[in-house]
């Protein structure tokens, strides 16, 4: 049986936010205190499905690093590394997507989406799915933590899995999905769409290098209701609602429980809490990140090494693959 893996990545498109800390990357800590082999990847090869500035691009991988390592993934328990660094994700990508039927990653809501936005788009916007799959089983990994938005995703890497073992031997495990618990963290000026890096809408989203000044401004112009009282309500209230998800994610209590403690408190009262936890949460992690990013050249080294390890992880499974094809 193959030993239980855990892969999951992450863009390098800037710091993470809040949505991304609460719904991801602390589950990702935990994971390397249940699973003996994790892999948490920076991956730069999906940046540049759209255009990126290359030295933007340099700096925002070394920024995901520092946040990463920030949040606690300890390179000496997880292996920490930049994907373009292992050539094998992009060969397996393209063996895989021979094995994937264009009507299969159509049928995939994001694609629908895209074609909608952007009919300009390039071709890796669209076959990006198959690069996930790749990222994934190149590591015969078992357990992948994702959001509800990607589960579709991982279930093409379970098809792209059973197809590859079908067709030329068994291979792949199917990954499993470890779905996080944690509800969207919502945008603070749009509480009806999820907190998101791509947000234009100034003061919508929490960065994790926001300075205390910063956090208290976002949440004092966050947009509730005209109902003064704190109750949980994600359809009929979803401002006040986001700022209950997140206080309670933040403090890990009960949505029950932080609603029964903003008792008596009015909406403006209970931003400033809210702000203040937030600000507390995030205060080890801002720092650690300030200090690591004044360190490139430590977060180079990480990324080195741990990509040098991926590479030994991934080159027995790659020339598996390519005997089993017949290369
Ligand atoms: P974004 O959607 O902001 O571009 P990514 O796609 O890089 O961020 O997401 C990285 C991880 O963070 C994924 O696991 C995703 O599900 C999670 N995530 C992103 N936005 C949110 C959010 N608003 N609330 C909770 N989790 C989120
Ligand atoms: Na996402």
């Amino acid at each position: 049986a193959p030993v239980d893996r855990v892969f999951s990545g992450i863009q390098p498109t800037g710091v993470p936010h809040l949505g991304n800390y609460l719904g991801a990357l602390e589950s990702w800590v935990s994971l390397q205190d249940q699973y003996s082999s994790v892999l948490y990847s920076v991956v730069d090869l999906h940046a540049i499905t759209v255009r990126q500035d290359p030295a933007a691009l340099r700096q925002n991988t070394l920024d995901a690093t520092a946040s990463l390592l920030a949040c606690g993934i300890d390179p000496s328990r997880s292996v920490l590394f930049q994907q373009s660094q292992v050539l094998e994700h992009a060969e397996l990508s393209w063996i895989l997507g021979c094995l994937t039927s264009m009507p299969r990653l159509c049928h995939l809501p994001q694609w629908k989406m895209k074609s909608r936005q952007k009919s300009q788009g390039s071709v890796g916007l669209y076959t990006y799915p198959v690069l996930q799959a790749a990222d994934i089983l190149l590591y015969r990994s078992t357990h992948v933590p994702v959001g509800e938005d990607q589960v579709q995703h991982l279930e093409l890497a379970q098809d792209i899995a059973r197809a590859f073992n079908r067709q030329y031997g068994d291979l792949f495990p199917e990954p499993r999905a470890l779905l996080s618990s944690t509800r969207k963290v919502k945008s603070l000026r749009d509480p009806t769409a999820k907190m998101s890096k791509s947000d234009p809408q100034r003061l919508a989203t929490v960065l994790l290098t926001d300075s205390p000044e910063d956090i208290a401004l976002k949440f004092r112009k966050a947009v509730t209701d005209f109902t003064s009282e704190v109750t949980f309500d994600p359809e009929g209230r979803p401002g006040v609602s986001n700022l209950v998800a997140i206080h309670a994610a933040v403090s890990g209590a009960s949505v029950e429980r932080v609603v029964e403690e903003a008792r008596g408190l009015d909406t403006g009262q209970y931003k400033q809490l809210v702000a203040d936890s937030v600000i507390e949460k995030l205060r080890p992690v801002r720092d650690e990140i300030l200090r690591l990013r004044a360190e490139p050249g430590y977060l180079r080294g990480v990324l080195v090494e741990g990509s040098d390890h991926a590479r030994q992880l991934a080159a027995p499974v790659l020339s598996s693959v390519r005997h089993l094809l017949g290369f």
